[in-house]
This record gives C-alpha cells, structure tokens and sequence, in this order.
C-alpha cells in the first residue's frame, strides 16, 4: 500500500518535472532565433522540380502485382485471364506544384500526369487458349499530398512527413494485341481497367510517402545542427521551433550562436526580434543576426584567441621601428635609461569581446584592446612599462566564398589611453604612430587570417549557390542566393 502510495506521489512529481520541462521548451522556442533560414515561393518551385525528377525516378520503379480475374459469356460460359509481367515505361509528370499552407506546412499537387505500361496476358476457357502483350495507359493522374514539417528538440533537426496524399485517376485504356481472341479481353477492360485504375492510385500514394520518407526526410538531416568551425569552438544550428509556413516563405528559426567546444555556456545576452523584410527574388535567405556575430566575439575572446604576444623577432626586419628598449627609448626616454639594450614584448588583448551592431547603413564595431608593454630583463623575465588603451574603429567586410561567411577587419583609426604606467607619466601621443603600424600588421592579420578561413553557413548538402546578395539591415544582415542541386 505504502509502495503504492509513494508510487503515485512519484508520479505526481514526475508530471510535474514534465510540465516544467515542457514550459522551458516553450519558453526557449519562444526566444528570438540568431539564424532565419527562408525559403521563398522561388526556391519552392526549384525544389518541386527536383523533387519531382526524384518522385518520377521513385514512380518508374513501381511493380503492378499480376492480377486475373473470371469472366462468364452466354453460350459460352466461364473462364479466366491473367494479366501479369507489368512494367511501367514511362511516367510523365508535367505540372506539378507545391504551395505554402500557412501554419501547416507545404501541399503538393501533381496534375495531368500519365503513365504508360506494358504486360502480358493470358486466358483460358477449359482447353482453348489464349495469349498476347497489352499496353495500358494511364492518363489524367492527379495528387494530392500535404508535408507536414516539423522538428525534433533532441536534435535541432527538422522532420518532414507526408501527411495525407490522396490521387485519383481519369482514365485508363488497355489495347490488347497478338490473338484473334483479344476480342474477349477488349470485352472485360471495363473490369480490367477499373482493378488496374484501384491498384495504381493506392500505389502512387503509398510511393509518395515512402519517398519523402527515404529521400526528403534523409536529405533534411544533411541541414547541419552543429558546425565544427575550429579545435575550440562549434556553432548551434539547431531548430528552436517547427519551421513556419506563412504564405510567402517557409522559415526556419536557427539557432544561430557560437559556443565553446570544451566550456559551452550561454551568452549573457539574447538574440533581438529580427523585422524580417520582404525581399522574395532569390530562392534562399539566411537573416543572420547581429547576435551570431556577438557570441562569435564572445567565444573567441573567452577563448583567448585575441590575446596575442608580440616580440621584437616578429617585426619585420625592414621596419623602421624594433620592439626594443633602445628604440622606444627614443620616443620616451625613460624606457632606455631604466632598462637599457632591452628587447621588449607586448602582451594585447581584447578586454572585453568585440561588439558589432548592424544597421542600414553598415556594421559598427566596437573593439577595444589593451596592450601591457614589458622589457625583457636579462634573465627572461619581464618587467612592466606601461598599459595603453586602444579603443579602435575598424571597418568590417563580410562577404559569402563557397557557402562559407568570410570577414576582414580594416583599421581606419586608434585612440590610444594611458591606463597605467611604471616609468612615470609620458604622452601617449608619442606611441601613435607605433601603435598605427603595430596593429594593421601584427594583430588584424591574426583575426584576418581566421576570418578569410570562414565560418560554415547552414546549407544543406550538394548545393551551389548564385546570384549573392548581402545587405545590412537593422540588427541582421541579409543574405540571399539561387541555388542549384548538384
Ligand atoms: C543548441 O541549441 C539547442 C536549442 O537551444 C540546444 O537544445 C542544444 O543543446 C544546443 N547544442 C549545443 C551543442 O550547444
Ligand atoms: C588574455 O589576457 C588577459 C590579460 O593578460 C587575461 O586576463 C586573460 O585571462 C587572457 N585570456 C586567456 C583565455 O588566456
Ligand atoms: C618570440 O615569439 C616567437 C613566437 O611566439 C617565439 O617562437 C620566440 O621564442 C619569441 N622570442 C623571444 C625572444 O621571446
Ligand atoms: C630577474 O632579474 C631581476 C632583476 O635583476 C630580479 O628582480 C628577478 O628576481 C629575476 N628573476 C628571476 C626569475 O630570477
Ligand atoms: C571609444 O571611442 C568612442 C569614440 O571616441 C567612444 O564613444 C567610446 O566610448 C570609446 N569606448 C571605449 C570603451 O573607450
């Protein structure tokens, strides 16, 4: 009794855990997405052609089971025939279509569709026998099927399933040939044609969904959930709710965030509501949020990817300027007579991750670095000079190479603060020149040279994109392509 009585108590937990759950998941899906991935009536009438060419591939391939039947004839009574060995020759698929179905998802229609197929037949009536090839045609097939799209929250990944399909058939002809008792057949083909009409509109339904089931379904999961971008850090592609069918787009709603490979944990920000625009000329956008851009910065800054040494061996031997006591000497003297025929290193960071904030009119970034100059003491330890600020505006380039979104960083101006100095006050003025050479060279080709390797846009598999657009809009940056199955 007692066990039962916990037991329910347990259960009534567990309810209650499911429900919390369930409102977290409602609660997340909620949230603003760092990703829209859009397809528009465009790109849904390119993908109704290839997935057609698919589903004619599939329909070709469909076995008509022998079937055979009785026939009864005054005066000269009852026998049989078989109509077997049935192969489909050709399926023609001419118009078809699939349309949004706002808030369910996609409809399928294929219209005037004919198939055409060829076979053998055979009656008998006690020991008269006959035989002979037939050829049937299939005409006026019309289908109709719902997808219904959905997504698993375990994976991220989206579901697609069919529905409900529906076909019908107009007219079906069968022309016997090869015996003088074809005459018979031609008397029974309204039985013959209606079996045969009853057995391919079931099987046509049942091809459709077998279809989306074995190729679409597969082909959805190629749509990456997570990508790998370094040793470090992965992006979340995943689905944060079912893909949303309105009456001009189907969009999905990704994601869209960097994260730490060894420490993920969730920015301490949100993604922004995103005013999609109404752009529908390509066949694929991807509204990628200012938020994307911001966890990127954040990782990598957590990362420590944009800290950087720098010492006296990295500067180009032609510069006119060395990272050594001697030459900065020069520009503060102190740095010379306190540690004389030094080499020296700096030690740059970002104090706080980069910010980009997109508008209309282009991308803003906020990057701020410090740099802590030391002297390098004969026995390799480093002495402390001084700690400058360097709040920096530089321009952004964002391009799209081979399905990859790529980046350049351009220094246009640093303004430089003394934050803090162990050889007494000097103006920071004097280190402008150095720094204006030191960061173009030294530090933006760091970032560059990641940014030029890209980071995986969420595309699905065996695609190549044309005609790019890319747009800054506020919070987002537009992206739209044609694509083209390859
Ligand atoms: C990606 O985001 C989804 C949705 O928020 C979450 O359930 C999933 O755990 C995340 N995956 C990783 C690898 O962080
Ligand atoms: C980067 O350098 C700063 C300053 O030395 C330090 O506080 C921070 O922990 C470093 N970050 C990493 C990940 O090493
Ligand atoms: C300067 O930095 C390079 C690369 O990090 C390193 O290989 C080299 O040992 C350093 N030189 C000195 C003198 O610290
Ligand atoms: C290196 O030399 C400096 C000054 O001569 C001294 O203060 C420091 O303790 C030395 N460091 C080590 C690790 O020997
Ligand atoms: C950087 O400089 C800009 C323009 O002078 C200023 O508005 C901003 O507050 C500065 N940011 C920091 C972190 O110093």
């Amino acid at each position: 009794r007692e066990d039962m009585a916990r037991g329910a108590d347990n259960t009534l937990r567990w309810a209650t855990l499911v429900a919390l759950a369930a409102l977290g998941t409602a609660v997340t899906a909620a949230a603003n997405p760092g990703i829209v991935a859009r397809i528009t009536q465009k790109g849904l009438d390119y993908a109704c052609q290839q997935g057609v060419a698919t589903l004619r591939k599939e329909l070709e391939k469909i076995t008509i089971p022998t079937f055979s039947g009785s026939f009864k004839i005054k005066y000269f009574g009852k026998g049989r025939y078989n109509f077997y060995s049935m192969v489909v020759r050709e399926f023609k698929l001419p118009t078809s279509q699939i349309r949004l179905s706002p808030d369910q998802g996609l409809d399928l229609s294929i219209k005037d569709a004919s198939v055409k197929i060829s076979g053998k037949w055979k009656a008998q009536k006690n020991f008269i026998k006959a035989s002979g090839n037939f050829d049937l045609s299939v005409e006026g097939i019309s289908v109709l099927a719902s997808l219904r799209l959905g997504y698993d929250p375990t994976s991220g990944h989206s579901t697609v399933s069919c529905s409900s399909c529906r076909s019908h058939i107009n007219r079906v002809h069968v022309r016997t040939s090869g015996s003088s008792l074809k005459w018979l057949i031609q008397l029974f083909h309204r039985n013959i044609e209606s079996a045969l009409r009853k057995a391919m509109e079931s099987k046509i339904c049942k091809m459709l969904t077998n279809t989306v089931s074995s190729k679409l379904q597969p082909y959805f999961q190629t749509l990456p959930v997570t990508a790998k971008v370094d040793r470090m850090v992965g992006i979340n592609y995943s689905l944060v709710a079912p893909p949303k069918a309105s009456a001009e787009n189907l969009d999905g709603l990704l994601k869209g965030e960097f994260f730490s490979l060894d420490h993920p944990s969730p920015p301490p920000f949100a993604p922004p509501a995103l005013a999609l625009p109404a752009d529908h000329d390509r066949m694929v956008y991807l509204c990628i949020s200012e938020y994307f851009f911001n966890t990127a910065g954040l990782v990598y800054q957590k990362a420590g990817v944009l800290n950087l040494t720098i010492n006296n061996s990295m500067i180009p031997k032609k510069s006119l300027f060395s990272l050594t006591t001697n030459f900065f000497g020069t520009l503060i003297p102190k740095v010379s007579t306190m540690f004389p025929n030094m080499e020296m290193q700096f030690l740059i960071w970002a104090s706080f991750p980069p910010h980009l904030t997109v508008h209309p009119s282009g991308l803003d970034l906020t990057f701020v670095l410090e740099t802590q100059a030391f002297a390098v003491l004969p026995n390799a330890s480093l002495a402390p000079l001084f700690l400058i600020e360097m709040n920096s505006s530089i321009s952004v380039d964002i391009g799209v190479r081979s399905k990859r979104l790529i980046g350049e960083l351009r220094l246009n101006k640093l303004l430089l603060e003394l934050k803090h100095s162990n050889i007494g006050p000097f103006s920071v003025e004097l280190l402008q020149a150095v720094m204006n050479f030191a960061v173009p060279t030294l530090v933006l080709p760091k970032i560059n040279e990641k940014l030029q390797r890209g980071f995986p846009l969420p595309l699905p598999a065996y695609i190549q994109l044309s005609n790019l657009v890319l747009q800054p809009h506020q919070d987002f940056l537009l992206f739209g392509a044609d694509v083209r199955y390859s």
